[in-house]
């Protein structure tokens, strides 16, 4: 998050991971372990910069991890490579299912992604971190803070009656979806004929493959979760805090800010880019848009839109993701209820 482009960023804690480039990062493992230079030797002397081995751990570093981890880069990049052919991902996103897992429950998330909690792979090796008491103990504990981590505040100034002005409207149009502690839709699925928004992610998953992962985690870890979710037809309708920090948004990205989001779906941008960690004060988000050489934002809208989406910041050359809301599984349709 960064308001002004000369300040220093801020992280804060809780916000969506928006800039990360998890494919990237990937890609890097993956093309190291190719690389001649990812041996024992070389490995051990930059350990040895920082930390004393025993002979022991060396010889089991030399002989037996840095081989494995090698090995193992190895068949990831290879196991996907089919993901060369398909849109890339772009920061703060990863392939559905795989990483993130279709949850919305915090314990699952935890479980799946952030600790990458796996089961031990053929031959016995280990690809995570051993579940011991203190694991599960850590589990929990992570769990409670993201629980009761309260949603950053918006750091920039706001007028206060339009928020007022606002915030009537939220009651009348989206709190029955999207305020917590009433007896509402909120935390429900909107089936995807009401709510209309891309559909590829809800495609992207089986019933078969929610039991074996449910059975995976309860069986072979020993760890209780909620259950991964059968394939909805529809998505989940979340409470909107900390929304400043969570473009772009819906599920899967497609609209870069809630101005944008409150147009109607066949006028929101085409493309835009993503990534960048300078907060849109206009239209709530972050700056999303390339400017031409005279410094005006280049707005991709579909013929006959009106151009409503003012913003004074620009996305530099070299930061931010083209996001082509054209390709499979990036549309920005839908999402007009009550909007
Ligand atoms: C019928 C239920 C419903 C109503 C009413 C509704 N929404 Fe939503 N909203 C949803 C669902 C479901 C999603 C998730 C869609 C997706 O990700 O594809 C969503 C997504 C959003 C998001 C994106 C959240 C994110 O983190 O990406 C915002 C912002 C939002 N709605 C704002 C509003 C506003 C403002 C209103 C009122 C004008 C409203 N919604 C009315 C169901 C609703």
């Amino acid at each position: 998050m960064d308001p002004t482009p000369i300040e220093t960023p801020t992280i804060v804690a809780g916000g969506g991971s928006h800039t990360t480039d998890i494919q990237g990062l990937l890609e890097f493992f993956s093309r190291a372990a190719e690389d001649e230079r990812f041996n024992a030797d070389n490995i051990l002397y930059e350990i040895d910069l920082t930390y004393r081995l025993s002979m022991v751990e060396r010889a089991m570093y030399k002989y037996l991890l840095i081989p494995v981890v090698r090995d193992i880069f190895r068949e990831q990049g290879r196991s996907w490579a089919w993901t060369e052919h398909r849109p890339r991902w772009g920061p703060g996103r990863d392939v559905p299912m795989n990483l993130a897992g279709d949850t919305t429950s915090y314990r699952s998330v935890i479980i799946d992604s952030a600790l990458g909690l796996q089961p031990p792979q053929e031959g016995g090796l280990p690809t995570s971190s051993p579940i011991t008491p203190f694991f599960r103990q850590r589990v929990a504990e992570i769990e409670q803070w993201i629980l009761n981590t309260p949603a950053p505040e918006y750091p920039l100034e706001y007028d206060d009656a339009l928020a007022t002005a606002g915030s009537l409207l939220f009651e009348e149009h989206c709190a029955v979806c999207h305020e917590s502690g009433r007896q509402n839709r909120m935390g429900t699925v909107i089936p995807l004929e009401e709510i209309q928004t891309d559909p590829s992610r809800t495609q992207a998953w089986t019933r078969e493959a929610a039991d074996l992962a449910n059975e995976l985690v309860a069986n072979e870890l020993g760890m209780a979760r909620s259950p991964m979710s059968k394939p909805y037809d529809g998505y989940v309708a979340l409470q909107l805090d900390g929304l400043w920090l969570r473009a772009p948004y819906l599920h899967n990205g497609s609209v870069p800010t809630v101005r944008a989001l409150l147009e109607k779906p066949e006028c929101r941008p085409l493309s835009f880019y993503r990534g960048y960690d300078l907060l849109d004060q206009q239209n709530m988000g972050f700056v999303a848009l390339r400017c031409d050489e005279f410094g005006e934002p280049v707005l991709d809208l579909p013929p006959g839109c009106p151009a409503k989406h003012v913003t004074t910041g620009c996305v530099p050359e070299l930061k931010g993701w083209w996001h082509d809301t054209r390709e499979a599984g990036n549309s920005a349709s839908g999402a007009l209820v009550g909007h």
